[in-house]
């Protein structure tokens, strides 16, 4: 029989976090189309597929729509961190906890199984990172060295007592493993995807759908719509 001490017993939740403006693409991108679905239904579709529970964080005025495969939807704040906390309040206390951009439909099933194996595994918060292709500059002086760089993705996968505890007293980053380094807990990094964009100006669109059909039907299913 499962006890506490043998680890979380709520299984696995996602919060995916749609409650953005889309200020860079011009739009709430989340509710564009991705092929035969909107961006935010594949996000919340594919972390269905493999988690207990998801909740869905969206615009307040958006806030009470119901979105297939969501466990429950919630609405979000002004910054993405205030959006994470308000998902976080919904999700079971004892629950390994993903968190996952909408903005991100490609992130594939597997993926998000390595992520909750690591988290299964101890970390305290996994990461899908990404080596960098660009030569990358200092604006201040320099070449960096790419070698040591690495694009941080979502799904992240945390322990929930850590991700509760590094967003308490309402803290703000770009992403919640940032947060759980800054309140000292062990981040692991778990190889992420070339696949895995984020959707962030308007020409990301066009990519991503390209990247739904191959992923949903492969090659030849692309190419016979050529
Ligand atoms: N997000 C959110 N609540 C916010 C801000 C962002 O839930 N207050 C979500 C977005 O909907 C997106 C994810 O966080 O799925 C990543 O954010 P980003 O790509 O920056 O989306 P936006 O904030 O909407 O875009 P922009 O920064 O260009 O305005
Ligand atoms: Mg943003």
């Amino acid at each position: 029989m499962s006890t506490a001490s043998e680890g979380p017993t709520d299984g696995v939740w996602c919060i995916v976090v749609a409650a953005g403006s889309g200020r860079r693409y011009g739009a709430p991108k989340q509710f564009e189309r991705n092929g035969d679905e909107r961006v935010v239904d594949r996000s919340v579709r594919i972390a269905a597929s493999v988690c207990d529970g998801v909740v869905l964080v969206l615009p307040s005025a958006a806030a009470s729509e119901a979105v297939e495969h969501a466990t429950v939807t919630v609405a979000g704040g002004a910054t993405r961190s205030e959006s994470v906390r308000r998902g976080l309040d919904r999700v079971p206390p004892d629950a390994i906890v993903l968190v996952h951009d909408a903005a991100r439909p490609l992130a594939s099933p597997e993926l998000f199984e390595r992520i909750i194996a690591a988290v299964r595994d101890g970390a305290a918060a996994a990461v899908p990172v990404v080596a960098v292709a660009d030569t990358i500059r200092d604006v201040g002086g320099g070449v960096v060295d790419r070698d040591r760089l690495r694009a941080v993705q979502t799904p992240q996968g945390f322990d929930g007592a850590a991700l509760r505890s590094a967003h308490a007293g309402a803290p703000e980053g770009t992403d919640d493993a940032g947060l759980v380094e800054a309140a000292g807990g062990r981040i692991e990094l778990v190889e992420g995807e070339a696949t895995n964009l984020k959707i962030t100006g308007p020409q990301d669109l066009a990519v991503a759908t390209l990247l739904a059909e191959l992923a949903d039907g492969g090659p030849d299913a692309a190419d016979s719509r050529r």
